[in-house]
């Protein structure tokens, strides 16, 4: 015999079928902002199940939220199936069918779980493969765990907009000081115009080069939903062409992996590649080709390299001591990502190979 709980009659008993697709659109959009159909395993889901199936003294216990075609079960304690197909009949609970094939003559006691606005969100149900009696007590307990479950994804909503909010002030900001940084670069490059010496004009300028790589950095972080990391090769792209308007001549990105790298390291990554891309311009001129790729393990790979005189034979980019600012910032920037700085001759036969290798988290 089945024992059944009758699920109260919600909005999709009430309505007509030309009705029905349209409350089942607007149903399907509630669950959906949930993020939790066909999501992992979560401990405090487990435990309400595990719960549920001590008070009935049920070997199975589960608790499924309903998506378009099927029932996902969030939780399944007591059995191995993960979801079920969901039934149509708008006035019977919506594993009726499936619960019928798989568990003849057993017991079934559910209650629905709805949002605030009424939608059937899911359901939570214990199951045993014979026939039982069960209490209002028993009821009742499953009534409150079916709240807590809706309380729990109440919660998890809640997070989720709060973290679409912080997402969007954070853009806000990094947006704030792009323009802030983009407005002190425009000021160094007018006042490196206002200078009457060559030597200060070019020092004003390579210090606007490094204001504005910081300022890219913050475009990035403003025009994409980054979630903590970023896709390093679009911002390298960019990166390159701005570059080719700020300092002239073609900066070449080849053969850049595309993979997402932290947050952290995209500052000093873009840094370094505007102290190398300037280096090149300055003392080697065209072409300039950057390379960054992934290498065995979680290491990564960024070169800059030129084909111009190569580096002089006393020049020895590990020993800091008198090194100009530029090749100090360097090797700041890449112990700053763990990473090893050094330079090479460049394998075509002329010109050099600035290499950063370091690990990607
Ligand atoms: N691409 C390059 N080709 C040849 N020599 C270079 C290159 N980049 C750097 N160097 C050498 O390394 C020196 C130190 O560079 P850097 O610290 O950036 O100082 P700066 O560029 O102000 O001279 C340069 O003066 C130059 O002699
Ligand atoms: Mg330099």
């Amino acid at each position: 015999m089945l024992h059944l709980v009758q699920t109260p009659p919600g909005t999709r008993a009430e309505t007509l079928p030309g009705e029905r697709a349209g409350i089942e659109a607007a149903r399907l959009a509630a669950i959906e902002q949930y993020g939790i159909l066909d999501t992992a395993p979560e401990p405090a889901f487990d435990r309400i199940t595990a719960l549920a199936a001590d008070i009935f003294s049920t070997p199975i216990a589960i608790l499924g939220f309903i998506g378009a075609g099927h029932v996902f079960f969030k939780s399944h304690h007591g059995l191995d199936a993960t979801q079920a197909n969901r039934g149509d009949d708008p006035a019977a609970p919506v594993m009726m069918p499936w619960l019928r094939a798989e568990f003849t003559n057993g017991f079934h006691a559910s209650v629905p779980l709805h949002d605030p606005d009424g939608y059937e969100l899911g359901t939570l149900c214990v199951i045993d493969r014979r026939s039982r009696q069960v209490d209002e007590q028993q009821i009742r307990r499953l009534r409150v765990l079916g709240g807590i479950a809706t309380d729990l994804l109440a919660m998890r909503l809640a997070a989720r907009r709060a973290l679409a909010q912080a997402e969007i002030t954070s853009s806000e900001v990094d947006h704030r000081a792009m323009n802030s940084l983009q407005f002190v670069a425009s000021l160094l490059q007018l006042q490196s115009r206002a200078s009457g010496s060559s030597e200060v004009t070019q020092q004003l300028r390579a210090a606007a080069n490094r204001v504005l790589s910081v300022a890219r950095v913050h475009r990035t972080f403003s025009t994409q939903e980054t979630a903590g990391r970023v896709p390093i090769a679009a911002h390298l792209r960019r990166l390159c062409e701005e570059l080719s308007t700020s300092i002239g001549g073609e900066i070449r990105l080849e053969g850049a992996d595309e993979f997402d790298v932290p947050k952290e390291q995209v500052l000093p990554i873009g840094l370094i590649v505007n102290e190398l891309v300037t280096n090149a311009r300055k003392h080697a001129g065209d072409p300039i080709t950057i390379t960054f790729h992934r290498l065995a393990g979680s290491e990564c790979e960024l070169c800059v390299l030129d084909e111009g005189p190569g580096l002089s034979g006393g020049f020895d980019v590990a020993a800091t001591a008198g090194l100009g600012l530029g090749m100090k910032v360097v090797h700041a920037l890449a112990a700053q990502l763990l990473g090893k700085f050094t330079a090479h001759p460049n394998p075509v036969g002329r010109g050099s190979c600035f290499k950063v290798v370091f690990p990607v988290a």
